[in-house]
């Protein structure tokens, strides 16, 4: 496996509840020191090494303290292997000693932002009460004022969808990168059903008006930062290289270790795991799970999805949203959504290109 994702949930604790979350607080346990020795030795001692990336996770990794990225340094730097660290925190524990060890440690850090300031606080609150936008728009200017630009992420709920045009002038406005993505139905997020779910409609309907937002707005000649945008037009006109859930398999660059060491197919899966890392020898092992073996085929066991016309594309979509509604090998449940969006963005570049002549009419 040359390029490696691994996705390590450091943390079960976290100072938030947000209304939709499917990692929260949960044993409040951290990844110990035997645990990340272990993870590391595999990931970086296996057969056809290439690059790894690790993306520190929880609930909240920013929980387990400072002295454990200090010591990821150490073991990563064992191993002659080139190795990349992100970082996704509600950064509501960031502090300035914390955000020192972040950049000593070159450990890029993306942060959960979802939105103006009434719209975040509504869905990403402390357990103890409040509202949490005002420590995550200090944990930006601690990471700007060491010259770093963090990323953000949005959860797109029903809640979001009067504030769309909101949401889209406050992320332009902070000049950072930034995703926008539609809620996933587990978690807490299942409990609240349909108060917070999108049905497919109000998801098209979401996702194309900001993709026209975007696509018609640039600034000083440059397009907006909106990066699950751009990824997905440029994964359209360049067949394929999209985000996780447009691979022709996730699980040949992406693995998920939890905090006492099993092994998942993604940080999403709260079941389904294939096994744990002190129960094998060798990172290989992890690669011969059955269960592994098993979901690797699941786009090609799709005949439906090998004759689609955006299969280069979506390769069945998301195997996470399939496995919620109810069997893994399925394709994913959001297919109409998808083609829809897909559609409406060809359409949009394709007249744009014959508006501009670039492109016979
Ligand atoms: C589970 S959190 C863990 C890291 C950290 N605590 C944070 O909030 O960024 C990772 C990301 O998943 C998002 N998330 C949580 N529950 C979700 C759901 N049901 N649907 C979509 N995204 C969700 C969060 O907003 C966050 O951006
Ligand atoms: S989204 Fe992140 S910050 Fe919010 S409750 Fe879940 S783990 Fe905690
Ligand atoms: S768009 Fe639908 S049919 Fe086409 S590959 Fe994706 S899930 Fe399969």
């Amino acid at each position: 496996m040359q390029q490696l994702n691994v996705l390590a949930n450091v943390s079960d604790s976290c100072p938030l509840s947000c209304s939709y979350c499917y990692a929260g607080e949960k044993s409040g346990e951290v990844m110990s020191d035997e645990v990340l020795a272990r993870m590391v030795e595999l990931i970086q001692g296996r057969e056809n090494v290439g690059s790894t990336t690790y993306i520190w996770h929880g609930a909240e990794p920013l929980a387990v303290g400072k002295r454990f990225f200090e010591s990821v340094r150490r073991e990563q730097s064992r191993f002659d292997h080139r190795v990349r660290n992100g970082m996704q925190s509600s950064g509501v524990l960031l502090t300035p000693s914390f955000a020192d060890v972040l950049v000593a440690n070159e450990i890029n850090l993306g942060l959960s932002l979802d939105g103006p300031n009434e719209l975040h606080n509504q869905m990403r609150p402390f357990r103890t009460g409040g509202g949490s936008f005002d420590q995550v728009m200090r944990s930006i200017d601690l990471m700007r004022e060491r010259g770093k630009k963090p990323g953000v992420i949005a959860v797109l709920t029903k809640m979001s969808l009067p504030y769309l045009d909101d949401m889209y002038d406050f992320f332009k406005s902070t000049g950072l990168n930034f995703k926008i993505s539609p809620i996933l139905d587990c978690g807490f997020a299942e409990d609240k059903g349909t108060d917070l779910q999108l049905t497919l409609d109000e998801r098209v309907q979401a996702i194309t008006h900001l993709f026209d937002r975007w696509f018609f707005d640039e600034q000083d000649g440059h397009i907006i930062d909106y990066e699950n945008m751009r990824t997905l037009t440029r994964a359209i006109f360049t067949k394929g290289g999209g985000s996780c859930d447009m691979m022709h398999n996730c699980q040949d660059a992406f693995i998920s270790v939890e905090v006492n060491g099993d092994v998942y197919p993604c940080s999403r899966f709260g079941d389904f795991s294939y096994g744990n890392i002190f129960d094998v020898d060798s990172f290989e092992d992890i690669l011969a799970y059955p269960l592994r073996q098993q979901v690797l085929g699941r786009f090609d066991g799709i005949p439906e999805c090998v004759a689609c016309e955006y299969n280069f594309l979506c390769y069945s979509g998301c195997m996470h949203n399939a496995y919620l509604v109810g069997d893994i090998m399925d394709k994913d449940p959001n297919c109409d959504a998808n083609r829809r969006i897909y559609d409406h963005i060809s359409e949009r570049v394709l007249a744009e290109l014959e508006r501009d002549g670039a492109i016979g009419g």
